[in-house]
């Protein structure tokens, strides 16, 4: 079975069930800055599980792209991928376990064929907030599975969500495929990671809101999320035993073996295998609708990690031309028909790819000078303290690794402990940050502050009118004084354009425009082409802000009543903030 057929079997069986199809999100979630990535197919479903009324119904079904960070240590082994396609499907309010847990266990034995005796299924055992759930381990079972295919774990395996912080979470079920022999011992159960479980699928029974003070709060309504992985599911049909060896990886494994065989190098087989992921990875998020770029913070801190560490590797190897751009085309021409993204951001993934490595090589070979330099002050046999090496790899983004190798060949180490330390205070510092970022521009609710916040919003759709639909809020911060707007861009804004800007801007204010507010269901924000931006937490009904003409946000306020309020507008500066990322600085006075 190919790919393409799975995904079109998957989404057929559950339209033939009453769902509805839905496309694919993009990576970038909107509207949730607590996670960087959409890492499930429920992720762009968040109003709708809170009880939204969705406009296809209340049976969904589709393929989301996905990336999971957290198990990027992992990927290498047969089965983790810190890029996946998920197959979901989801009740609405409408079916519940009966029918869930039914239409999977249809799915996987009569279409996919797997023999029930493959099957292993964990529930959740019951804790002070919820009751184990008898009742799914009774379906279970009412389909064949026996007593010792049914295991019972508690929240921290068979608990799912939120996502982020905050947002739709529950029970599970989850589905494990038998692979054979255990590779630890005769104990092994679902929960050990050795291989002989694969997880392929998860059925949430989501009933409830993780709320910002952690309480959980009970849902209106009953959903069913659930989750089954692409890859794992093709590796299993097809009798593979990895997903390197499925037709998924199989064009890109290749390429990586020719270039190796070309340059008379080698890697381990991890090696190349973590190559031939995090390429794939990459080329899904530079080809994102939303272009990220390499950065030093967020999803672009994420991105450059993956690129940095292909470059490692075949910097390991001893190859230092760049393979990145031959690697992402292959990916390109393989998930092209199904992602036409990827298609449509060839070039800039091409023009990324050319720049990060031109940008990281530089950066390598300055490190190197900066690494050597403050070895020849550590004597033989002696230890290059966690400070400088942290240095060294903060400042000169030189790995750690490779401060390692090169101590170690003259006979000197580094401290790896004390790297750690100052690597774990860095991490906290930035998290706060980041926590801090996102609490919301308005520090105080003046009339000065709420007017300044009606010129962020002409700021930005003046910008989109300007610059383009590439303009995104990243970010914004109103004090009494001023404001400072952040936004997605990936060059310096000209004087001209930053003049049209202010003039559009002031257009706006002279025509002493009314600002508008209307409350409406999300869905209907969203469809009458509102911009939301880092609501923080979905609102059964939003605020949206109208400058007719101008501005139509959803926001929760407070704003000026007319534009004519604001007094002439004036940009003070325009800056670099990260990679990608605008600053402007500007004032209103008079
Ligand atoms: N949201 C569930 C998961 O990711 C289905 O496992």
């Amino acid at each position: 079975m190919t790919a393409n057929e799975l995904r079109t079997m998957y989404v057929n069986f559950f339209k033939e069930r009453g769902h509805r199809e839905i496309a694919s999100a993009s990576l970038l979630p909107e509207n949730d800055p607590t996670v960087l990535f959409t890492t499930a197919g429920m992720h762009p479903l968040v109003p709708y599980l809170l009880g939204e009324r969705h406009p296809a119904g209340k049976r969904l079904t589709d393929v989301q792209k996905c990336i999971r960070t957290e198990d990027i240590d992992e990927v290498g082994d047969d089965t983790h991928c810190t890029f996946f396609e998920m197959l979901g499907n989801w009740s609405l309010g409408d079916y519940f376990k009966q029918e869930s847990i039914s239409m999977s266990f249809e799915f996987l034995t009569k279409h996919l064929n797997i023999p029930v005796e493959r099957l292993a299924v964990t529930v959740f055992e019951g804790d002070e907030l919820v009751p184990a759930d008898e009742e799914a381990v009774d379906i279970w079972k009412s389909k064949g599975l026996k007593d010792e295919q049914i295991y019972r774990y508690g929240r921290k395996e068979n608990w799912w969500g939120p996502a982020g912080q905050t947002g739709p979470c529950g029970p599970d079920t989850e589905i494990f495929y038998d692979m054979g022999q255990p590779k630890c011992g005769p104990d092994c159960g679902p929960a050990c990671h050795c291989g002989k479980y694969v997880e392929i699928w998860n059925n949430v029974f989501m009933q409830f809101n993780k709320e910002s003070d952690g309480s959980f709060t009970e849902l209106k309504q009953k959903n069913v999320d659930t989750g089954m992985g692409l890859e794992r599911v093709l590796t299993i049909f097809n009798g593979k035993t990895n997903v390197y060896d499925t037709e998924l990886f199989q064009p890109v494994m290749k390429l990586v073996e020719e270039i190796l065989i070309g340059e008379g190098k080698e890697l381990t087989l991890r090696e190349k295998r973590i190559i031939c992921e995090h390429m794939r990875a990459i080329t899904f998020i530079l080809g994102d609708s939303m272009k990220i770029l390499p950065s030093n913070t967020e999803q672009g801190y994420i991105l450059r990690r993956l690129i940095r560490r292909v470059i490692r590797l075949f910097k390991k190897a001893g190859i230092n031309g760049n393979y990145l751009c031959e690697l992402s085309k292959v990916l390109i021409r393989q998930y092209g028909e199904v992602y036409s993204e990827l298609l449509e951001n060839q070039d800039f993934i091409r023009e990324q790819l050319q720049k990060e490595h031109a940008l990281f090589s530089k950066t390598l070979d300055e490190g190197l000078k900066k690494a050597q330099k403050y070895l020849n002050q550590v004597e033989e046999g002696g230890t290059l303290n966690g400070e400088l090496t942290f240095k060294l790899y903060d400042t000169y983004g030189f790995p750690v690794e490779f401060s390692a190798e090169l101590a170690q060949e003259q006979g000197k180490s580094v401290d790896m402990e004390g790297f750690h330390k100052k690597f774990e205070e860095h991490q906290n510092k930035s998290r706060q940050g980041a926590a801090g970022k996102f609490a919301g521009g308005l520090a105080d609710a003046s009339e000065q502050t709420a007017r300044l916040h009606t010129a962020t919003h002409l700021l930005n759709g003046a910008l989109r009118k300007v610059l383009g639909e590439e303009v995104y809020q990243r970010g914004s911060n109103i004090t009494a004084e001023r404001l400072r707007f952040d936004f997605s861009f990936p060059r310096k804004v000209t004087k001209e354009e930053l003049e049209l800007v202010t003039r559009i801007v002031n257009e706006a204010i002279e025509k002493k425009l009314e600002v508008q507010l209307e409350e409406m269901p999300l869905e209907d924000a969203y469809n009458s082409g509102a911009m939301g931006v880092f609501a923080g937490k979905y609102q059964e009904v939003v605020k949206v802000y109208t400058i007719p003409g101008y501005s139509k946000e959803i926001c929760g306020g407070p704003h000026a009543q007319n534009t004519g309020e604001l007094g002439s507008f004036r940009i003070l500066k325009e800056e670099a903030s990260s990679a990608g990322v605008r600053r402007i600085k500007a004032v209103i006075e008079g």
